[in-house]
């Protein structure tokens, strides 16, 4: 299994460019099965939860071509079987994505229910009752979801029980076939939610509202493809930012969006850095400072991503004073924090809340990775820790950060890869 290697210490200095963002990109994926003629998205992350959602097309016979400049285009009209099978979908939960396209263009789907995960349960029971408020029949047996329609889905008012970006992303892309008119009332208003509404009304949607809690679908028959692209990950800006703050130094994101990020720009200038931003690029300079502590909350968009709570509790780890950090849309996404402690950092968690002692200097230790955001968060501390830092099982890592070592080398950090091979040398 590969591990990372770090010897923390050095003040990062550089660019870096950021990739397209995953969490647009996998909603992305699935609403091409929605385009009667095939669909171009650019701008896609080489991540493996993107090659899990390929694999889930491309079991179902969608014919899926990539090139080497990251395009990816699909072909919906060569699928033979509606089906997303258990050995794929347990490996990213991101897979149910596909249950609402499937379902309002071929009138069937069957998708194997993901299972919890580290973070939470995370269950998917508002993306079901979503789907049957718009008439579709749903059954659940022996761990699949069943799903089907007679004739098109009805256009109908419904309220999610709580914001959620994957149900809002579920419904949405059903809705723009359904018959009449959708409502969806409590929605997200993730900049994703915003990039697939663009992806689909580029394919002949009707949608107003996406970027609001109300977003409104007016149906249509059909939708065709188009050329479209994945917007800027916003998280994996922020971690190289953090990975700035938390070094003291100098890094500037490249091919980004200041905008997708206010809440997390607003902190990082609240720990004392400076932070400066054009049209597609954001730097952080923390001129050698320390970071000061600060208190936040995640929310849901606009408020503080819970994405970005483990790279940050990374930097509060080091400032001075002490931080309050409050999660509030995961039950158990603390996972990183023993680990954390584990390099000298000083954080005690009460319910949903961690109390963050900042430390002037953390120590290394070999950590291992519980979750994606978790496994960026300790390598953003190894960055800053004194000696070298094996963190294990960072495919959680390569689930959402492309190329992480590489671009962290490009910005001056002594980082590498050890592979399960070297080691057993
Ligand atoms: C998405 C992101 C994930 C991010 C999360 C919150 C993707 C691929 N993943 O996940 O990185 O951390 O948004 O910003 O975009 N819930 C239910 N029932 C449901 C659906 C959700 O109870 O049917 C709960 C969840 O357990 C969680 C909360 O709602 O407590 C928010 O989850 P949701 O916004 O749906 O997260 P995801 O879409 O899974």
């Amino acid at each position: 299994m590969d591990k990372l290697l770090i010897s923390g210490g050095i003040r990062l200095d550089g660019e870096v460019r950021i990739s397209g963002a995953k969490n647009a990109a996998l909603p992305l994926l699935a609403a091409t099965l929605l385009g009667e003629t095939p669909v171009t998205l650019t701008n896609v992350p080489q991540l493996k939860d993107i090659t899990t959602m390929i694999q889930i097309l491309g079991n179902m016979g969608v014919s899926v071509v990539i090139d080497e400049k990251c395009q990816v285009e699909v072909n919906a009209n060569t699928l033979t079987t509606a089906v997303a099978p258990y050995e794929l979908v347990r490996t990213m939960r991101a897979s149910i994505f596909v249950l609402g396209p499937l379902l309002a263009r071929f009138g069937e789907a069957t998708v194997s229910l993901p299972g919890g995960c580290a973070i939470g349960s995370r269950p998917v029971d508002q993306h079901l009752k979503a789907l049957a408020a718009l008439g579709a029949d749903i059954q659940v047996e022996n761990g699949y979801v069943h799903a089907r329609t007679k004739g098109r889905l009805k256009g109908a008012r419904f309220v999610f029980d709580m914001v959620t970006v994957g149900g809002t992303e579920n419904l949405l892309m059903a809705a723009t076939l359904a018959e009449g008119t959708t409502v969806i009332e409590n929605a997200a208003r993730e900049p994703e939610i915003i990039n697939l509404a663009g992806l689909l009304s580029a394919m002949g949607a009707q949608i107003s509202g996406a970027g609001t809690d109300t977003i409104t679908v007016q149906g249509v028959k059909a939708l065709q493809g188009c050329t479209y692209r994945v917007i800027a990950d916003r998280i994996e800006t922020g971690s190289y930012l953090a990975a700035a703050a938390v070094t003291g130094g100098r890094v500037k994101t490249l091919d980004t969006d200041p905008f997708l990020l206010d809440a997390v720009l607003l902190k990082f200038r609240d720990v004392g850095a400076l932070v400066t931003t054009g049209p597609d690029w954001i730097e952080l300079d923390m001129q050698g400072r320390r970071p000061l502590a600060v208190n936040f909350r995640t929310a849901p968009h606009p408020g503080f991503p819970t994405d970005m709570q483990a790279q940050f509790m990374a930097v509060s780890a080091v400032s001075e004073g002490t931080s309050t950090i409050i999660e509030t849309i995961f039950e158990n996404r603390y996972m990183h924090v023993p680990e954390l402690n584990r390099l000298g950092a000083k954080i005690a968690v009460d319910g949903h809340t961690a109390i963050v002692s900042g430390v002037s200097e953390l120590q290394a230790a070999p950590v291992m990775a519980t979750d994606l955001r978790a496994s960026m968060s300790l390598v953003i501390a190894a960055l800053a820790a004194k000696g070298d830092t094996l963190v294990d099982r960072i495919y959680h890592i390569d689930r959402g950060y492309e190329r992480v070592e590489e671009k962290l080398q490009s910005l001056g950090a002594n980082i590498r890869r050890v592979t399960g091979r070297e080691e057993s040398q």
